[in-house]
């Protein structure tokens, strides 16, 4: 099965990863101290930056574009790390938090 390559900026981190993970099961299995609170999308803590790469996750779901009208987060690289998924294959994605 084809993996994709996901990147945590601030950590150095890179991790090749199965589509269907979520970035949280990456964080958690790479050491990243991208932080969590809620982690059911209600809280905005999770938020990241994607640099690139955006078509291999998850479209935006209700509650990340709920949280991100209360943070008043406008910038279409801004999601929610516990929400999104990997879905595409020999993919590149690069974030930030
Ligand atoms: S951890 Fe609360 S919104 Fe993601």
């Amino acid at each position: 099965m084809t993996t994709t390559r996901v990147e945590i900026i601030n950590d150095f981190l890179a991790v090749n990863v199965k589509p269907g993970k979520t970035i949280q099961d990456i964080v958690e299995a790479s050491g990243s101290a991208l932080p969590f609170g809620c982690r059911d999308g209600e809280c905005g803590t999770c938020i990241v930056m994607i640099e690139s790469g955006m078509e291999f996750l998850s479209e935006m779901t209700e509650k990340e574009k709920k949280v991100m009208k209360m943070l008043n987060e406008s910038s279409p690289k801004a999601r929610l790390s516990c929400q999104m998924k990997i879905v595409g294959h020999n993919g590149l994605v690069r974030l930030k938090y």
